[in-house]
């Protein structure tokens, strides 16, 4: 793995600071919109793990294997073809944005992003594309694990009646017919699954700076992370 300019310190070999922003944080509290707003600020790129995790669900579904099926799992990942541009996916050059959204999917992704194979070769995709730097990252585990070294790490949460409100108005705009418990249910079990996994569990890295953002305005999160990388920098 790449990481930008490792520094000799006292003749111990230190790893230096990735200027990477790594934005971790439950379901429903708004990570991807505001990565991509803050890497819009600063003239860097966005990577959405989430949606990395959400396509190899939708691939593994489509191809009609299951978790259990190890070689087909192996074959299935060592030729997954993935790919984000202008805030798209890609899977195999179809365009699965909207796919990757579903009811199905968000259900499905729970298991598969509980795989530790999985999250191997996507971990692995994912330092690739973010070892030179200059990249808005938002997922579960990035300051935890993928990007250890990033030099910005923010832990974004708020109450789960807070995510499930926004989420809520979300569905409506939409044109669904939300009912609020089930909506506040559905985000309470992926916590669970996420916090209590065995593999890369969602917590905040020992150096992130944990923001609740229950009574904050996307902008008001924008602007705190983009000054708090500009005081790094
Ligand atoms: O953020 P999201 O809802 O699109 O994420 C989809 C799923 O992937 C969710 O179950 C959490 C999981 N995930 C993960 O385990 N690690 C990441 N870095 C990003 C997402």
């Amino acid at each position: 793995m790449e990481w930008v300019g490792t520094a000799h310190q006292n003749g111990e070999m230190t790893a230096s600071t990735l200027p990477l922003i790594a934005i971790d944080g439950p379901s429903g509290v708004g990570k991807s919109t505001t990565a991509r707003r803050v890497a819009a600020r600063l003239g860097w790129q966005y990577l959405d793990t989430g949606a990395m995790y959400r396509a190899a669900a939708l691939a593994i579904r489509r191809a009609g294997i299951t978790l259990e099926d190890r070689p087909a799992l192996e074959r299935l990942l060592s030729t997954l073809d993935l790919a984000q541009k202008d805030g798209r996916m890609f899977l195999a050059g179809e365009d699965i944005s909207e796919a990757i959204r579903s009811q199905e999917v968000t259900r499905q992704v729970t298991p598969v992003s509980a795989d530790a194979r999985v999250r191997e070769v996507l971990v692995d995709r994912q330092r690739r594309i973010g070892a030179s730097g200059r990249w808005v990252v938002d997922g579960r585990d990035i300051g935890t694990v993928v990007f250890t070294q990033a030099c910005c790490k923010t832990f974004l949460t708020a109450s789960p009646e807070a995510r499930a409100r926004r989420r809520f108005l979300e569905l409506m705009t939409m044109g669904q017919s939300p009912v609020f418990e089930d909506v506040l249910a559905d985000l309470q079990r992926r916590d669970e699954a996420d916090s209590t996994r065995a593999v890369a569990p969602l917590r905040p890295a020992k150096d992130a700076v944990t923001l609740d953002s229950s009574d904050m305005s996307l902008d008001q999160v924008v602007d705190g992370i983009v000054a708090r990388h500009q005081a790094h920098s």
